[in-house]
């Protein structure tokens, strides 16, 4: 089978040398990459590096090898195109159409999917008119990517920084998968809860779960390659940012709960992947519980923590708005997923089978997604992203 082709198209910017890194990555899975810098690119990384990291040919202009007509070419037989970094010019150039050299040209002739990765100072990216720009693109179907929050070029910090060239990766790699023109969640804003709460008992302990987040996170990374806005509240988490993801981080059920409640006002869809305690400790000790020489510990009293799914479940932010859920059993799968279907009162229920050696921590999973409407979908036992795929393929059908 001929390797998929990937553009990889850079533009003048300080993270130009990221692309170095998503290039390998790109080559290193197989990926046939050509790679089309803008002239000021070249300023930053020279054309000798892209040709040698890449294997093929490096032009900017229209004019380099006028006989094979490659301005036209490239972009026609491309599988996709990203571009990384995508300075606030590129994207006012593609945005408006405009051509005038070999990139902008190849973003004009590519019938395939396009992923932009925004990479800017944050009074650049906040302007009206590049938000206009961004806004203009993701309509057309384009995947852009929200810049991460950090360290600028320089001293200062803030929105506008190149994710990282790993995520932008996965982003790609999704986006090639499902190998279709138009991000079905483009326009959506989605929530997705991840990993598992901890309830402190004192500066020390905490009653906690043996949660991943992978399968959160994998929900996440997903979605935003769909073309979703996703706003991941990731609970005691340690896995990497994934691109163009707001993340909140939070510790507890009760901080979970908030975070969720706040990022569903707006939301289409909202997942629960977070593992929550059902319990947390009456009383918090503000100095460390310490071992008294011949007394019994005292014993634990605990108290109810909010049942998040089943507020928001029972009380929607808006109307229309998918919620879905997981439950993790260990005995009777189907059945007890279907009782707690209905008495979370969600549209959706994840149901998967653990135990000590299954789900937790791992990278595969296998499910039965349970519909309100009576539907069972079987995920057969797989990458969590798979699993991730069809949850994201339920919620499209139900938002219509
Ligand atoms: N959940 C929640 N708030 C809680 C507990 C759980 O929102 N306080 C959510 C989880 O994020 C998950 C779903 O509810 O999506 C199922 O959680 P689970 O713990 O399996 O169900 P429980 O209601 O705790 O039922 P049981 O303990 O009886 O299995």
């Amino acid at each position: 089978m001929d390797k998929p082709k990937v553009v990889l198209g850079v533009s003048g910017g300080i993270a130009a040398y990221k692309a170095c890194e998503l290039l390998r990555r790109l080559t290193e899975s197989g990926h046939d990459v050509r790679v089309v810098p803008t002239a000021s690119a070249l300023h930053f990384v020279g054309a000798a590096t892209w040709s040698a990291l890449s294997g093929n040919p490096v032009s900017t202009e229209v004019w380099d090898d006028v006989h094979e007509v490659p301005h036209v070419r490239i972009g026609q037989h491309a599988d996709l195109v990203v571009v990384a970094p995508a300075t606030a010019d590129m994207l006012a150039k593609a945005a408006h159409g405009l051509a005038d050299d070999l990139l902008t040209n190849t973003l004009l002739t590519a019938r395939c999917p396009v992923v932009l990765a925004p990479a800017m100072h944050t009074e650049m990216w906040e302007h009206p008119a590049t938000q206009e720009n961004v806004a203009t693109l993701r309509r057309r179907g384009a995947v852009v990517i929200e810049p991460a929050v950090g360290r600028l070029t320089g001293v200062d910090t803030g929105k506008g920084r190149l994710p990282d060239p790993a995520e932008i990766f996965e982003v790609c790699r999704r986006v090639l998968a499902r190998g279709v023109r138009e991000p079905d969640l483009a326009g959506r804003h989605v929530v997705v809860s991840a990993g598992g709460t901890r309830e402190p008992l004192d500066p020390v302990r905490f009653l906690g779960n043996r949660s991943s987040g992978k399968q959160g996170y994998a929900l996440a990374r997903t979605a935003a390659a769909r073309g979703a806005r996703v706003t991941l509240v990731a609970a005691n988490t340690h896995l990497a940012d994934p691109a163009g993801v707001d993340i909140v981080r939070v510790g507890t059920a009760v901080q979970l709960r908030e975070a969720v409640l706040k990022a569903a006002a707006d939301a289409d869809a909202v997942v629960m992947a977070a593992a929550v305690a059902d319990f947390r400790p009456a009383e918090y000790a503000a100095g460390k519980i310490k071992k008294k020489d011949g007394q019994e510990p005292e014993p634990l009293v605990l108290v109810r923590n909010p049942d998040i799914l089943a507020e928001i479940s029972a009380e929607r932010a808006r109307a229309g708005q998918v919620i879905v859920g997981f439950a993790a059993e260990t005995d009777d799968v189907l059945a007890n997923g279907r009782t707690k279907l209905a008495r979370k009162g969600c549209d959706l229920l994840v149901v998967n089978e653990v135990g000590e050696r299954r789900t937790f921590g791992s990278e595969e999973n296998e499910a039965v997604v349970l519909g309100a409407d009576g539907s069972e979908t079987p995920v057969p036992y797989g990458p969590k992203e798979a699993l991730a795929e069809t949850v994201w393929d339920l919620v499209a059908e139900r938002l219509g």
